[in-house]
């Protein structure tokens, strides 16, 4: 049965899990990149070609400064750490989402996560950070038009090929874990027709098997894409 091409996850619940356990977030935080590598991995295994984690939205930027600041030092480390699984499995990196935002230290980084990965030809790894949905459409509106096309000509296909993930199949399956069933500005463009998992793990516990179960799910969910299906009835 067919593997999904494009995965997404929004990667839900590390304050949660540490505070179930008395901890600080940032140990949910940290845990939760631990996940990031194992689910990775297992994406690759499994012959995902493309893997989108929502690691920070542009709202996040509103959370308290020292929380905000912990997420950037893991993110720092993930990206010295990872890129050796980058390179062992041929995983090509690249970050959607507002550039601008982020600190410029983080934006070296990953330009040169991003450079040495280029020609990788395994597993698409994008990185949702400082990330929204509205807002890459909006950027995407402001490329297509000063791009010269006129207004009553911009089509479909004009805009998605200036959003950040031009070029790359839609979701199939979006994933989202911590009980939570919404979209959180998540891939909005994109998720047209994605197949939708919401389970109420905790982002740290999500292990590799519980990924594949949902791989599994999504074989057996009947994907019509605004058509009838097969073996319906006629109409008249
Ligand atoms: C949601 O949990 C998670 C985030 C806001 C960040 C997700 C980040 C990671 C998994 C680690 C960093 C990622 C990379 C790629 C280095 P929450 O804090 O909203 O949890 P809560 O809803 O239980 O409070």
């Amino acid at each position: 049965m067919a593997i999904p091409k494009h995965v997404g996850i929004i990667m839900d619940g590390n304050g949660r899990w540490a505070e179930l356990r008395g901890l600080p977030r940032s140990e949910g935080h940290k845990r939760g990149v631990e996940r990031v590598s194992e689910i990775t991995a297992a994406a690759c295994g499994v012959g995902v070609k493309v893997l989108s984690l929502y690691a920070f939205s542009i709202e996040n930027w509103s959370r308290p400064a020292p929380e905000i600041s912990v997420l950037m030092k893991l993110l720092e480390t993930f990206l010295v750490n990872d890129v050796n699984l980058f390179m062992e499995k041929s995983i090509k990196f690249r970050v959607i989402g507002n550039r601008d935002k982020l600190p410029s230290k983080i934006r070296t980084m990953i330009g040169h996560v991003e450079n040495m990965t280029l020609d990788n030809s395994g597993l698409l790894l994008q990185c949702a950070l400082s990330y929204g949905g509205r807002d890459e459409i909006v950027r995407a509106v402001k490329k297509t038009l000063s791009s010269g096309i006129a207004p009553d000509e911009i089509t479909e296909d004009a805009v998605n090929s200036h959003m950040d993930t031009s070029g790359v199949p839609d979701p199939d399956l979006i994933i989202r874990t911590s009980g939570e069933q919404r979209l959180s500005n998540f891939l909005l463009w994109q998720s047209a027709y994605a197949e939708f998992l919401f389970t109420n793990t905790l982002w740290p516990d999500f292990t590799r098997e519980e990924f594949l179960e949902a791989l599994y799910q999504f074989q057996i969910r009947d994907r019509r894409f605004g058509k009838v299906g097969s073996g319906v009835t006629k109409c008249s």
